[in-house]
């Protein structure tokens, strides 16, 4: 305050708007990156409507089709080395099966039983041996078998890279898979997470990264150990959160999705991921309330809203935008949300410049 002493009026009020402008960057609600009235697009799982998904080539053409950021979902090997994949059962999305045919078990994840090849059970090395492969058999398949599976230290490496070289900054989007459950067997995904963060100078309000996850307890603890952006994900009203049903803890993704509810997330989250089913058609709890609404209430939290999962294929599109993808993206901007997860940037990009100009 000394400083203010023999400041005029105007020295004065700009002082103040750049110790505003300071405190909202530090919060985490925005971002020097980001202008809050340009929605960010995200590359979910890198461009998978081209390439295989969570692959360091899908990521590197989102980038190139002007994603600001690359989400890679996380797994962990057996030796605490974590990996970009979409579930821990890693069958659906590479080769493992015909290289480690032996290796097939069953186990309970996430209450859950499963039989198949888990990341966990592999050494980084014999998960380095593996190759991608496309994931929904009405997509281009002539990619399986090119691209190995990148660790997130590559992923992290990739971002920085292409930052030096195209000038952008590229963010990353990290989202823990199954945090309870690898915790339960001696591998959590938070600690690696943080050190990597950490080492790659990401531990601050101002990073270029959001850390996503479907439980709520892994976000609250994370909150107290690092200062880099968190997302809490939402999914359907009527479930819990694993750790919340682990825990004996009654709240439903529907009671987060309520005015306490989200008083309670900006505790510790800067925003909100949410499937686009929600806002198209408001949820018990904000039944009757039109869906710019709930991005209103979401904002009025102090949360940003980002939405999941832009596809451009006509069955991934909600009824009422007549197929048409760019259409979709349009009516969700309208909404005022902050954020897009897509599986074709390129798309996204497009209709969020055909957004801009029109207004
Ligand atoms: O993380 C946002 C969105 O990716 C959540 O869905 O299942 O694709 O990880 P999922
Ligand atoms: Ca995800």
């Amino acid at each position: 305050m000394l400083g203010i002493i023999g400041m005029n009026q105007e020295m004065i009020s700009r002082h103040v708007l750049a110790l505003c402008l300071t405190l909202l960057l530090s919060s985490g609600f925005v971002s020097a990156e980001s202008p809050p009235d340009s929605p960010l697009v995200i590359g979910h799982r890198g461009a998978p409507g081209y390439l295989p998904e969570h692959t360091l080539a899908a990521y590197d053409l989102a980038i190139d089709q002007g994603a600001d950021f690359i989400e890679p979902d996380l797994v962990i090997s057996k030796d605490g080395v974590l990996f970009a994949r979409h579930e821990n059962e890693i069958s659906g999305t590479t080769d493992v099966a015909e290289k480690f045919s032996g290796r097939r078990t069953r186990k309970v994840v996430d209450g859950r039983a499963v039989s198949g090849w888990f990341s966990e059970d592999f050494t980084a090395v014999e998960l380095k041996t593996l190759r991608a492969r496309e994931r929904l058999p009405f997509r281009n398949q002539t990619h399986n078998g090119r691209f190995p599976i990148p660790t997130l230290r590559e992923v992290l490496e990739l971002a920085r890279r292409k930052t030096r070289e195209t000038g952008r900054t590229v963010g990353i989007y990290p989202e823990t898979k199954h945090p309870t459950y690898f915790r339960s067997i001696g591998l959590p995904l938070e600690e690696p997470l943080v050190k990597l963060l950490r080492e790659f100078g990401h531990d601050n309000p101002g990073a270029p990264v959001f850390i996503q996850s479907f439980e709520t307890g892994n976000l609250r603890a994370l909150k107290q150990r690092i200062r880099t952006p968190l997302v809490q994900l939402l999914w359907r009203p009527g479930r819990r959160p694993f750790d919340h049903a682990a825990t004996g803890d009654p709240r439903t993704y529907g009671d987060l999705l309520t005015q306490e509810g989200l008083a309670g997330i900006a505790r510790y989250a800067s925003g909100i991921g949410l499937p686009k089913k929600w806002l198209l058609s408001a949820p018990a709890g904000s039944a009757g309330e039109p869906s710019n609404a709930l991005v209103e209430m979401i904002h009025r939290a102090g949360l940003r809203v980002h939405v999941y999962t832009f596809r451009n294929e006509a069955r991934f599109i909600a009824a009422g935008d007549k197929q048409d993808p760019r259409s979709e993206y349009l009516r969700f901007f309208r909404m005022g949300v902050d954020g897009v997860f897509s599986d074709y940037p390129d798309t996204a990009v497009a209709a969020r410049e055909a957004f801009l100009k029109g207004r």
